[in-house]
């Protein structure tokens, strides 16, 4: 997928958009018909020191991950995308679906603070390069702007 293409058909989709759920909503649903070899995609939603499932597509998965725990939970405290070549190898990934090998987190921020991620899983170890940071980071930044 061209990244360049998925972040106008974003844009198309949420800006001037007043309503932040459908837009978390829409995002999800692109990212899952766009991106190749996905097992899961969606956003945790900070509420206090709690990430809280929000709209995704894939498997159903855990509701609530506490600031600092799991790969979510880490990209949050640091405030920093993690990109997770084998989830096995990351001390205390939460696996919500057991079919996840790689992983990508990316903070949602407001006001200069974290108020989530965005998340995505694949079945697929190694699956997020470089350029799926900088496509996905450049993602988020539009999706941020808009819920
Ligand atoms: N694997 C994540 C949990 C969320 S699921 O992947 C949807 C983590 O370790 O934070």
């Amino acid at each position: 997928m061209d990244y360049k293409s998925l972040n106008a058909q974003l844009a198309a989709l949420v800006e001037g958009v007043g309503h932040p759920i459908a837009n978390l909503a829409n995002a999800a649903a692109l990212l899952w018909q766009s991106l190749e070899q996905i097992n899961w995609c969606g956003v945790y939603i900070l509420e206090g020191a709690l990430l809280v499932l929000g709209p995704f597509q894939g498997k159903p998965a855990c509701i609530e991950i506490p600031l600092g725990k799991g790969v979510c939970g880490t990209a949050a405290k640091l405030d920093q995308t993690q990109l997770v070549p084998d989830v096995h190898r990351f001390p205390g990934h939460i696996a919500c679906d057991s079919a996840s090998r790689s992983e990508i987190v990316i903070p949602l921020r407001k006001d200069g603070r974290v108020i989530g991620v965005l998340d995505i899983d694949s079945p697929i170890t190694d699956r997020f390069s470089e350029a799926d940071r900088e496509g996905l980071e450049a993602f988020a930044r539009i999706l941020e702007q808009n819920i």
